[in-house]
């Protein structure tokens, strides 16, 4: 029976069951009103990764971020508590904080100086004092729920949200058992890039492994494709552990060594390279129809930058994800095309390391959050 939440394309409707379905309908990965419509059902309503504690080391440290379309800031009260508001002062709206900083026990708004404290209450308003009906404690900044798995540090703007250890059960025992000194971590080295491709078709391009052999040389020279030993599949996220081969001038291992990775609901992808304990995570950050934001923190203990590090860095940002921009960004050319609309999900019955599966299963997350 067809299901109404599933779109039509060329090649039929998207259906539940992966070796059944074509793709997602090409217009999907350009269309405004879909994009739009995603803004608010996945990422106003998702845990959202947004940083490391590591960044806000003090009392009072500050960083603003945004979460699709929503600008926030999370700042370290005084109790050494991580906490997430709106960027947005309770007066006339103006914005609150810049980029990142410190903030000794006051935010001050730049506009009429309406000043909260680190926990966002209210604590000074001039000359409201003449007003009627007016009750500070009933302008505190608007919070946003934050949650810290592994030192890494999720927002989520929905209210009424599952927490994030019911929406990604096992996932912090997961980072503890392949990253014993994960807690000790911090940012070495911090990535950017600006992608001429809708946010989804990086995410896509992270969630099967079918193209490593063809597009990615030098990763199949450190990586043993197809030698997945351990994995977790969840509803909101997917662990998987591969093996290392000998590696290459530079990047010299040992045969054997474990290569992990990570796709997390709705825009988080996390690699753990093989050569020394490390966590590089990655985010799409939605930039338009047609275009995305990817910030890398390569997290090291104590944010070290050793020359394994350095290894590991050229091999990411020189090598395997430079080609991953290149297709992404001809994919988002090609899902133009008058002559393409809708293809295959490679997937057999053994779910073989190559499997698109784990595309077809963040489609159909999509879909039903589009639909709800
Ligand atoms: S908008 Fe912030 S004090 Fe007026
Ligand atoms: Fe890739």
């Amino acid at each position: 029976m067809k299901n109404p939440d599933f779109p039509e394309g060329e090649r039929g409707s998207f259906a539940a069951d992966a070796r059944l379905s074509p793709t997602l309908p090409s217009r999907y990965y350009h269309d405004p009103e879909i994009y739009g419509r995603e803004l608010r059902a996945v990422f106003q309503r998702s845990w959202c990764y947004v940083g490391h504690v590591s960044e806000l080391p003090n009392p009072g440290d500050f960083r603003v971020e945004s979460v699709a379309d929503q600008c926030i800031f999370l700042l370290r009260a005084e109790d050494g508590e991580i906490r997430a508001f709106y960027n947005v002062c309770q007066h006339r709206g103006h914005e609150l904080l810049q980029g990142s900083g410190s903030r000794k026990k006051r935010i001050v708004c730049p506009y009429h100086a309406w000043t909260y404290d680190l926990d966002g209450a209210l604590i000074q308003a001039p000359h409201t004092d003449r007003l009627q009906n007016f009750d500070a404690a009933e302008f505190s900044l608007k919070p946003v729920r934050l949650a810290t798995c592994a030192g890494l540090l999720f927002a989520n703007l929905d209210p009424a949200a599952a927490e994030f250890e019911q929406a990604y059960p096992g996932l912090a025992q997961t980072f503890s058992d392949s990253l014993p000194a994960i807690e000790n971590f911090g940012a070495a080295i911090q990535l950017d890039y600006d992608i001429a491709a809708n946010w989804k078709i990086v995410v896509d391009n992270f969630s099967e492994g079918y193209h490593i052999p063809v597009a990615h040389r030098q990763l199949t020279r450190v990586l043993e494709v197809g030698s997945g030993n351990r994995s977790r599949v969840e509803e909101h996220y997917a662990f998987f552990e591969s093996r290392s081969r000998a590696g290459y001038e530079g990047l010299e291992l040992e045969a054997g060594l474990p290569y992990r990775s990570w796709t997390l609901w709705p825009n988080t992808c996390l690699l753990s390279l093989p050569g020394c304990e490390n966590l590089i995570v990655i985010r799409m950050a939605p930039d338009g129809p047609e275009g995305c934001r990817e910030h890398v923190d390569l997290l090291t203990i104590d944010g070290e930058v050793s020359p394994t590090v350095e290894a590991l860095r050229r091999l990411f940002a020189e090598c395997f994800n430079q080609e991953d921009i290149a297709i992404v960004e001809s994919v988002q050319r090609g899902l133009k095309s008058l002559g393409y609309d809708q293809g295959r999900y490679v997937v057999d019955d053994r779910d073989d390391w190559y499997s698109e599966s784990g595309l077809h299963k963040f489609h159909r997350l999509i879909l039903a959050a589009l639909a709800s």
